[in-house]
């Protein structure tokens, strides 16, 4: 099976990234939202990524207008009917996946490929909402998507052979590099990556020293490409605290606890430079 037509359910940062990459490799993208102006907002963010990619000359202006043209807003799923594959990349929360899933299931065709980008959410669980385990399955971009190398694939307990090596497939045409993982609470980009984002966070609520010098100490002395803290804010610190809390319920461990800092960021509607300020302040 070769996939021409994909659904990306969710237009935020993760979702906009990965339509793009889609439309860019030469699939028909329905991308849907729940608003037009969202969707609005979201494509002329893409164009303006095309827009600098022309200037630079690693596109061309007939390569923009072809991604572009792929690009098709929607805010309802029912063009899921004339879908190969559908990406979900809506917010990290059971009860909507599960709903977005079940409808999903009921609209797509028998022989699509319903793929969730979790952070962290059990595939397994995602799966049961539908009535096609084998073909569900966890296709985890990185954040900037376009930028990213990496798609960690995450196998359910039901999920085929077949749909696997489809998605890792599709994942090559896109240009990325896929590893597979089995289904546990974050993976691994999370498990690993999220230990050392809340430790920062105790660092700040703890006092140990400023935002700006703990980000510091990993930037210039572990020659990470951002500090910990800002690369919170860039990810989403309401995603962020989602993805504890799935592990430290999934693993029974004191050791995921979130930091309470971080719960009180995401109260006060703190969530990083989606909302204008997190750590830090954005425009
Ligand atoms: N969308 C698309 N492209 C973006 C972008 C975005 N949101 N943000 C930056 N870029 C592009 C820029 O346009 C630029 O492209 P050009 O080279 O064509 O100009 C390129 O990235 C480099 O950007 P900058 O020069 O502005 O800044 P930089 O050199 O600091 O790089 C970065 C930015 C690529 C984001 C880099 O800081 C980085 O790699 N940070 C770490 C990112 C990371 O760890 N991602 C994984 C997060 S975890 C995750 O995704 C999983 C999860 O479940 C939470
Ligand atoms: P975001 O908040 O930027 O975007 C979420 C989008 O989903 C919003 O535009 C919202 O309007 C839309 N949405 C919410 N409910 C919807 C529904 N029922 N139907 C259609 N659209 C709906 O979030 P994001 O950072 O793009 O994260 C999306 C998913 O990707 C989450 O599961 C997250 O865990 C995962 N993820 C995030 C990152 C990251 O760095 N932020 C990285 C990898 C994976």
């Amino acid at each position: 099976m070769t996939i021409s037509t994909t659904m990306v359910v969710g237009a935020g940062q993760m979702g906009g990234g990965i339509a793009q990459v889609c439309a860019a490799a030469g699939r028909k993208v329905y991308l849907n939202d729940v608003t037009m102006d969202i969707l609005n907002k979201r494509l002329a963010f893409i164009e303006s990524l095309l827009t600098k990619d022309v200037a630079k000359e690693r596109i061309t202006e007939e390569q923009k207008a072809a991604t572009m043209a792929n690009l098709i807003p929607v805010t309802d799923l029912d063009a899921g009917a004339e879908c190969d594959l559908v990406v979900e990349a809506i917010v990290e929360n059971m009860d909507a996946k599960a709903s977005t899933f079940t409808r999903l299931d009921r609209i797509c065709p028998e022989s699509a490929i319903l793929a969730s980008n979790t952070s962290s959410l059990p595939i397994t669980e995602i799966a049961a909402f539908t009535s096609r385990p084998e073909q569900v399955i966890g296709m985890h971009f990185m954040n900037p998507v376009p930028v990213m190398k990496l798609v960690e694939m995450i196998r359910g307990l039901a999920t085929s052979e077949q749909t696997t090596e489809i998605i890792r497939q599709e994942a090559i045409d896109l240009g990325k590099t896929p590893v597979l993982v089995r289904d546990v609470p974050g993976f691994v980009s999370n498990r690993v990556l999220q230990m050392l984002i809340n430790e920062a966070i105790f660092c700040v609520s703890e006092g140990v020293a400023s935002i700006e010098d703990i980000d510091t100490v990993m930037t210039l002395g572990m020659n990470h490409p951002m500090g910990p803290l800002r690369l919170a804010d860039f990810i989403g610190l309401d995603t962020e605290l989602s993805i504890l809390e799935v592990m430290f319920e999934g693993y029974g461990d004191p050791k995921y606890r979130p930091c309470p800092l971080l719960r009180q960021y995401v109260k006060a509607g703190w969530l990083g430079k989606k909302s204008g300020r997190g750590f830090y302040t954005y425009n």
